[in-house]
């Protein structure tokens, strides 16, 4: 256990894959979907924990585009898990200032789980102390592609000038308009990989990757990213504060 968290650079957007639910099943004799249920219980406790350290913006990449090449069976089980933690956590969630964001496709994906993800996001919008953006039929190339599509069309339409296309308009045509770019980005289960995550977003974030599968993930763990995090020097490219010498 390393030492105590720097309350005041603590990161402001934590983006997390959780990944590792079949792993942590298999290992233990259990079906896949036992492992996603008994993820389930860390997601609730590591939003828990980012309430308390302070954390402004949590991400939780929690499916895929490429998810969808999983058997049907574990495709469907996983919808219906995300629309029954919605309905049953949203409100104690909510309760304690959690604001419902959604960052993904709604192409493909059953009415029931939209209008899930949709009425989370209405009936939190005015809380603030936390945004839960959930990353849901997401992915980063498509993420891209649909921005230039979007961006294409505006030029076209004689609305935007293709030189004034900046870093911060490209952005803001992103899932993830308005919000910081993530500080931390960890990943559970010792896969070292981005898996079509968050491609531009990431480009200046903090990596940690963990060895213990997603259901092992504690608020301890996190705590423990954290302290990695605030002991990284972020150099956004330029000479560090904690100067090398040449010679
Ligand atoms: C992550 O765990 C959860 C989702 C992708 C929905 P996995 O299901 O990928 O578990 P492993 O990687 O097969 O162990
Ligand atoms: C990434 O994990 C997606 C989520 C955690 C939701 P995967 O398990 O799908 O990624 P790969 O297949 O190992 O790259
Ligand atoms: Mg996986």
């Amino acid at each position: 256990m390393g030492a105590v968290i720097d309350k005041n650079s603590v990161p402001a957007h934590v983006a997390i894959i959780m990944d590792g639910n079949g792993r942590w099943a298999k290992a233990r004799g259990l079906p896949r979907t036992q492992g996603h249920l008994e993820g389930v219980k860390r997601v609730e406790e590591i939003i828990g924990a980012a309430l308390d350290l302070g954390i402004k913006v949590l991400t939780l990449y929690t499916f895929s585009l490429e998810n969808w090449t999983r058997p049907e069976t574990e495709v469907s089980m996983l919808m219906r898990t995300i629309v029954s933690v919605l309905m049953d956590k949203m409100d104690n969630l909510s309760r304690n200032g959690v604001a419902f964001r959604v960052s993904g496709s709604r192409e493909g994906v059953p009415p029931s789980v939209l209008e899930a993800l949709d009425r989370a996001v209405e009936r939190t919008g005015k809380n603030s102390r936390l945004i839960l953006n959930i990353a849901f039929n997401y992915g980063g190339r498509q993420e891209i592609l649909s921005a230039v599509r979007r961006i294409s069309e505006e030029v076209r339409q004689g609305q935007l000038d293709p030189q004034g296309i900046t870093e911060d308009i490209f952005s803001a045509h992103l899932f993830t308009a308005g919000l910081p770019d993530p500080d931390l980005l960890i990943r559970t289960s010792g896969e070292i990989r981005l898996s079509n995550f968050l491609l531009w977003q990431l480009s200046y974030s903090e990596f940690c990757f963990v060895e213990k599968c997603w259901p092992d993930f504690t608020g301890e763990d996190l705590k423990e990213a954290i302290r990695t995090y605030q002991v990284r020097e972020r150099r956004f490219g330029a000479v560090g504060a904690r100067k090398e010498s040449l010679s």
